[in-house]
């Protein structure tokens, strides 16, 4: 999937050589996507534990019922790893689209993906709060992990029967941090509203897994911890880094499409 996109009024929008696209609507969104610093401290963080383990969990739940030739698409991509762990565990997968608001993050997450798998990899430049250019009912697996949840959108794209691979943060994730200033707080009551929105757009829950763990106390990550999220656009300068592990703690939710 490379070269040239077509739309369904027969207009035609070319990839560039890096294999990825800027589709905004007339008006350019006035959010920021992941810098390429925080995309190198992400880059870190996802290599160590806990989050090795929540890549594997991820893949497995992408994996799970796939048929030969699922197309998957990782709305709000980043730098793509959850991508790609899921890639090489499906069976010849027909087409991969990374998607994110950061041309940087686009950009690394086509190169990992085609790095991890044969099938054709395109991706795109988009808000995820816009609706989508993805035509309706040909996704089989979409991921989205920490990002803008568009869920009547992510309804719309998926196949019948297709999933919504999802992470939300639980209330202790990453509470050393919260307390020391360093984080934006998880809202109470978080799983039960992306559920009940979930329902609303036709997407029903099918299956809930807790990851939980701990990242070494080591300040070079908990600082890229912060630099990755976020709170890197809302820099607090009175922040103290935590001298304990800091806790790792999201649930990962998958929700079908009725058929
Ligand atoms: C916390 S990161 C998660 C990235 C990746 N899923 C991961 O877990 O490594 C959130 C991502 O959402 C992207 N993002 C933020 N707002 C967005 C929007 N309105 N539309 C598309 N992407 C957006 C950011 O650029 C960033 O890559």
């Amino acid at each position: 999937m490379h070269g040239t996109v077509r739309c369904a009024d027969g207009h035609a929008f070319d990839a560039n050589r890096r294999g990825y696209l800027t589709l905004f609507p007339r008006r350019r969104p006035n959010v920021r996507g992941d810098t390429a610093e925080m995309l190198a401290a992400r880059e870190r963080v996802l290599g160590s534990e806990p989050y090795r383990s929540l890549r594997g969990a991820v893949a497995r739940a992408v994996a799970e019922d796939a048929t030969e030739g699922a197309v998957l698409a990782d709305l709000g991509c980043g730098t793509g790893q959850y991508a790609a762990t899921s890639l090489a565990g499906l069976q010849a997968p027909a087409a991969a689209l990374m998607a994110d608001l950061s041309p940087d993050a686009v950009r690394a997450a086509v190169r990992r993906a085609r790095e991890a798998s044969d099938a054709p990899v395109l991706g795109v430049v988009l808000d995820l709060w816009s609706p989508l250019p993805i035509a309706s009912g040909v996704v089989d697996r979409a991921l989205n992990v920490f990002a803008p949840r568009n869920l009547p959108e992510f309804a719309r794209v998926l196949a019948p029967g297709g999933r919504l691979i999802t992470v939300i943060p639980s209330p202790g994730h990453l509470g050393e941090l919260r307390g020391a200033g360093g984080m934006i707080d998880v809202r109470s009551g978080k799983r039960e509203q992306v559920q009940s929105d979930a329902a609303e757009a036709g997407l029903r829950l099918h299956d809930a897994t807790r990851v939980a763990g701990e990242l070494p106390a080591s300040t070079p990550l908990v600082d890229d911890l912060v630099r990755m999220g976020p709170s890197a656009h809302h820099a607090s300068t009175d922040r103290q880094t935590p001298h304990g592990p800091v806790t790792v703690d999201v649930e990962l939710l998958v929700f079908t499409r009725a058929r």
